[in-house]
């Protein structure tokens, strides 16, 4: 779920792990604080992780143009479905307020949540976005659909292709956080999670109560349009109990040594334990081992640091509480990639 809550039901939460957390869900204090001890800047100019935008802007993703300028997208808000942002240098990023990326519904969606879009430009220079949104045919999932740029913008319009979903497993509870991936080959891909804790049994994101539901992340080779399958999806990774109610956000880059490093959220969107975890693999349908730490939580400047999306560049983009946690803001950062390890610069 990602709809923001009030501060009323956050307020309540603090940086302290509450006495009801399993201590094999802490976050170490040299884990948690472990990127504020790095140097304050670097090449890209950041110091160390900087607030990207001040607004209401969950699980970016983003997309270079062609001019070397980046366009991040985000949850719905704002009063948009699907949210733009631009930047000329990744660093400072502004708004496109009242722009909206994505105008027209397809037939298999209602207009209820717009979550994590993800947008990649094709090889014949067309702008693709996958977002996901609620089902008409069930209206407690939400499935995953694709739409192309009409016209050579990427901030859109984005018209979606088809009245049927790219991935939309209902039974198991629905697919959200769809996120491109090409390999070096060429070969095109998208992940996703299955919504599994939507088909939970109550507790933390509906998914702490037994029996717990899998929230598999999948990849699903799909052909150079970025929309037609090949072949079935392939699971990659799955929660443990280490990752609390489910694993989310999957976000893939290949290292330039050919290392496949899976980017990856834990534990329930609200709580203070909310990261991003990576796991690395030598082939691109795994098996993939977690690292186990995160690579960002919360400490005393972010509060549920995650839904991040990496590029190879080592650009990152990623949202955190804000605003006496009433929304969730975007942030920006650079990580170092440097075969299977990751550190944040
Ligand atoms: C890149 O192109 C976009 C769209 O035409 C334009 O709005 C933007 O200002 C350009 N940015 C740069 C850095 O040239
Ligand atoms: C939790 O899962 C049940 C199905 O087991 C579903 O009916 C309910 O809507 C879910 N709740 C949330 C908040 O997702």
């Amino acid at each position: 779920m990602r709809l923001s809550l009030s501060l009323a039901i956050l307020g309540g939460l603090s940086l302290i792990p509450t006495a009801c957390s399993s201590p094999l869900l802490l976050q170490t204090p040299e884990t948690t604080s472990s990127y504020t001890k790095k140097r304050a800047s670097n090449d890209y100019g950041f110091d160390s992780v900087a607030l990207a935008l001040n607004t209401d802007f969950p699980d970016p993703a983003f997309v270079q143009h062609t001019n070397g300028s980046w366009y991040a997208f985000g949850t719905n808000g704002n009063g948009e479905r699907i949210q733009v942002a631009y930047s000329a240098d990744f660093k400072s990023w502004s708004l496109l307020s009242g722009v909206e990326a994505l105008p027209t519904l397809s037939g298999w969606e209602t207009e209820v949540d717009h979550w994590a879009p993800d947008v990649f430009r094709r090889n014949d220079g067309k702008y693709v976005m996958y977002y996901s949104a609620i089902a008409q045919e069930n209206t407690n999932r939400h499935c995953i659909g694709v739409a192309i740029a009409d016209g050579d913008s990427p901030a859109g319009p984005y018209i979606p292709t088809s009245d049927s979903p790219l991935a939309c497993p209902l039974d198991q509870g629905g697919a959200i956080d769809a996120s491109n991936f090409q390999d070096e080959d060429g070969t095109r891909y998208v992940l996703y999670k299955v919504d599994g804790n939507s088909v939970g049994h109550g507790g933390d994101c509906n998914n702490s109560q037994e029996p717990l539901v899998p929230t598999p992340i999948m990849i699903q080779q799909v052909k150079e349009d970025g929309l037609t399958p090949v072949g079935d999806a392939i699971q990659i990774l799955d929660r443990d109990e280490s990752d609390g109610p489910l694993v989310e956000a999957p976000s893939l880059v290949r290292s330039d040594d050919g290392m496949y490093l899976l980017f990856y959220s834990t534990h329930c969107f609200t709580d203070v334990k909310y990261d991003v975890r990576y796991a690395t693999a030598s082939t691109v349908t795994g098996p993939y081992t977690k690292k186990g730490n995160s690579l960002l939580a919360s400490n005393d400047a972010l509060y549920g640091p995650g839904g991040a999306t990496v590029h190879g560049s080592g650009n990152i983009l990623f949202h955190g509480w804000c605003n006496d946690n009433s929304v969730r803001c975007m942030y920006a950062a650079h990580v170092d990639i440097d075969g299977g390890a990751v550190t944040v610069e």
